[in-house]
């Protein structure tokens, strides 16, 4: 069998990791030809040599390293690539996801920011193209299995599980003493960071609304959102006669990825259904977590409002991070900084990047602005 050959970028994050492990269980079937990564030139240099690298690149330029988006795109669109994949953290990925859009390539997608921030424009130029995505979210990885071969007009509507995170149960108003420890820790995932937090506040899951809009074509209305605690179930699709499609697996992103990369993958032992004693499901506190209806409101404006959701989050998320400001203030920032916007046709990549950009300058003014924190009740 011919091997195929991929570029991993984020390649020294949760998902690159994970990604490289799988490659590691089939080297007969994969060869690493590209390895990039943001700022770890250390790591990056150690999976260099362990997978015989050459094409090497990171976010800047540094430590005898080429970096920076041209750098990155050109590493995506090399024409001996097969997969690219994506697992950069935040719209740092856009590049790499149009590169490979663009030049028609299978694209393992866990960077679903970029499909936020300029989703119309990355299906479009993916149709134009020829090029492939294979969603690595978990969530997504399931719904494109529960609708194979089914009779879209059959279907009601598709449903995405949350896990709720750390903060499930918790009221609206109780969220300004949060620390950053409390929030970095997930009952379910072992993930980076900033799709941590993001779990924590269901941003990770307005995000994902918003992805599975672009990726599959359904409505706003037609996306629904449940939480499920035990994140057994990933996602669920409801026909119109009553019945739910359902996909059961272990929270273990390894098995998504093996997916996206494979067709016929062996990964992991199946679950023990005896010993599964709760599959739970409860709506979400949408006062608790306003971050949700957020992506209903910015999927029905359309649109510029992705790419300055995603730019706003990410500053807010960033300044949470570093205890510049609550965990209470993320979803004030994120929905003052939507409000403020004069939303545009999403028409090229200029107009996404000088939205993205006027999100962070103006979520940086609220960051810097301390009075976002506990007197504001948005
Ligand atoms: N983790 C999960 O379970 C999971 C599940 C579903 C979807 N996702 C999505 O997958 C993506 C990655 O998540 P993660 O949890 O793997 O994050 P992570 O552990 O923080 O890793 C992020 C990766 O991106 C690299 N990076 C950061 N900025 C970059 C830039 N400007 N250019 C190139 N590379 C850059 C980092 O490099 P350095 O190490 O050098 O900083 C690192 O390799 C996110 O979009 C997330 O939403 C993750």
């Amino acid at each position: 069998m011919e091997k195929k050959r991929i570029a991993v970028f984020g390649c020294t994050g949760s998902i690159g990791e994970n990604t490289l492990e799988i490659v590691r269980r089939h080297r007969k079937r994969f060869e690493v030809v590209g390895l990039a990564a943001g700022r770890n030139a250390a790591r990056l240099k150690e999976l260099a040599r362990e997978f015989s690298v050459s094409d090497l690149a990171l976010a800047e330029p540094r430590d005898d390293l080429p970096g920076g988006d041209e750098v990155l795109a050109e590493m995506a669109s090399r024409e001996d690539v097969d997969i690219v994949v994506n697992a950069v953290v935040g719209a740092a990925g856009l590049s790499v996801t149009l590169a490979a859009v663009r030049s028609g390539k299978t694209l393992a997608l866990a960077n679903k920011e970029s499909l936020v921030t300029a989703g119309e424009l990355v299906m479009r130029l993916a149709r134009e193209k020829g090029a492939t995505i294979r969603p690595i979210d978990s969530e997504h990885s399931a719904l494109e299995a529960c609708l194979c071969g089914r009779d879209r007009s059959r279907i009601r509507r598709v449903i995405l599980t949350a896990s709720g995170g750390p903060f499930r149960g918790r009221k609206a108003g109780s969220f300004d003493d949060v620390t950053v420890a409390e929030a970095l820790n997930h009952p379910t995932w072992s993930m980076g960071p900033k799709i941590t937090i993001d779990s924590a506040t269901l941003m990770n899951k307005a995000l994902e609304v918003i992805e599975a809009h672009h990726l599959f074509g359904f409505s706003p209305d037609e996306i629904a959102v449940v939480v499920h605690p035990q994140s057994i179930i990933h996602a669920m699709v409801e026909n119109r006669d009553g019945t739910v499609i359902v996909e059961l697996a272990p929270p273990d992103m390894r098995i998504p990825i093996q997916r996206a990369l494979m067709k016929d993958g062996d990964f992991s032992a199946p679950l023990d259904l005896e010993r599964l004693k709760d599959l739970t499901f409860e709506p979400v506190d949408r006062e608790a977590f306003p971050m949700l209806d957020l992506a209903y409101r910015c999927l029905e404006k359309g649109g510029t409002a992705g790419a300055v959701v995603n730019a706003a989050n990410e500053v807010a998320v960033q300044a949470f991070l570093e205890e510049r400001i609550s965990f209470g203030a993320i979803p004030r920032i994120v929905t003052e900084v939507l409000e403020r916007h004069e939303v545009k046709e999403e028409s090229d990549e200029g107009v996404i990047r000088e939205a993205d950009e006027w999100a962070r300058v103006t979520a940086e003014r609220f960051v810097r602005k301390k009075d976002i924190g506990k007197e504001r009740s948005i």
